[in-house]
């Protein structure tokens, strides 16, 4: 009898030294847990170990069942305890790994920048949107009538050279100037008018201050008593807000065929105040676009009375101005789309 409880009580010993010896070659959670049911889990060795009760002599099962028992609470701490060791290590473990260097420069999204033509047309179209322009927009391609015709250019005209046209049929053809929008608007509205047109125009040039595609802004007026003074004054205006205050304009006589009389109209120098520097070449002045009262066969021709109503028109090349706005002394940088270029004109 004594023999059972011998042999009992020796194999206590020995499951408890292997769970000893395996818990101590514990390194992770994951195989603790295993362990642990290896041991202490339905069917494992603890639980089996329990079925040899049913061998031990009835006056030994209270102290065989009290030794197995404390086997068990025995294991069950040192699992415990070691849980809570080792889920303290893998957080530290953890830490150290997802540690963040807070002093480290952050990694910054390249952004893009607005290229300086559209910062131009933006500013211009906002400039003349005060004074209550409409923004309208034409065609690239054109009707002969629409772009040279009906701008008092019939075919034939010697004023067809001064533009270098793409023709794409003998009608058709890349608009050579915005000016064509301002038919397409006098044709459908009655005045008042007061629009302003931007758009890309086409012209088979090219040199370091021309180009096959460039951007223009058109402006049109036709009212009841609009003269010569009611351009100045908007001029003035615009020159002030987009070269800065103190610039002036001046009006020089010019010939389009569509404006009737025609002006060429310059600003003051805005680099050197007009006393003469190398951007105006020494004249205090700098041309910047073209302008004059809309010539009455034009009127006419959109069915507007040229003896009721009157109008201005003016013309702009926006590269132009962006050029002498922000300094920029080659056209070709404004069609190459470099970055390092580009990158310069942030917000
Ligand atoms: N269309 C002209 C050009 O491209 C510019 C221009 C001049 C437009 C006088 C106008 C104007 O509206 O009145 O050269």
């Amino acid at each position: 009898m004594n023999d059972v409880k011998q042999v009992i009580e020796e194999k206590i010993t020995q499951l408890k030294k292997k769970i000893a010896e395996s818990i101590e070659k514990v390194q992770s959670s994951d195989t603790l847990y295993q362990i642990k049911m290896k041991f202490l889990g339905r069917g494992g060795e603890l639980s089996e170990f329990m079925k040899v009760m049913k061998d031990v002599p009835k006056e030994d099962k209270p102290t065989i069942g009290a030794v197995i028992n404390a086997l068990k609470t025995w294991a069950e701490n040192e699992f415990s305890n070691l849980e809570s060791t080792i889920k303290q290590l893998e957080l530290k473990a953890q830490y150290k790994t997802e540690a963040i260097d807070v002093t480290m420069p952050g990694l910054t999204k390249p952004t893009g920048a607005y290229h300086p033509n559209t910062l131009v047309r933006r500013e211009l179209i906002s400039i003349f949107a005060g004074m209550g322009f409409t923004v309208f927009e034409g065609p690239e391609i054109e009707n002969d009538y629409y772009n040279f015709t009906a701008l008092n250019t019939p075919k034939d005209h010697p004023a067809r050279d001064m533009q270098d046209t793409f023709y794409i049929t003998e009608d058709l053809l890349l608009r050579t100037q915005t000016s064509a929008g301002q038919i397409r608007v006098m044709e459908k509205a009655q005045p008042p008018i007061k629009i302003l047109s931007p758009g890309k125009v086409y012209r088979s040039d090219d040199d370091a201050t021309h180009s096959p595609m460039f951007s223009q802004m058109e402006g049109l007026v036709v009212d009841k008593g609009i003269t010569l003074c009611d351009l100045k004054g908007m001029l003035d205006e615009f020159a002030r807000k987009i070269f800065g205050n103190g610039v002036k304009t001046r009006l020089r006589p010019s010939y389009f065929p569509f404006t009737e009389p025609s002006v060429e109209v310059d600003v003051s120098c805005f680099e050197c105040g007009g006393k003469g520097c190398r951007l105006c070449k020494g004249t205090g002045w700098i041309e910047v676009l073209g302008a004059g009262m809309v010539n009455r066969h034009v009127l006419e021709g959109c069915g507007v009375d040229p003896d009721v109503y009157s109008g201005f028109a003016f013309g702009m090349g926006i590269e132009r101005i962006a050029m002498l706005k922000y300094g920029i002394n080659n056209m070709k940088l404004l069609f190459e789309g470099d970055t390092r270029f580009l990158k310069q004109f942030k917000g």
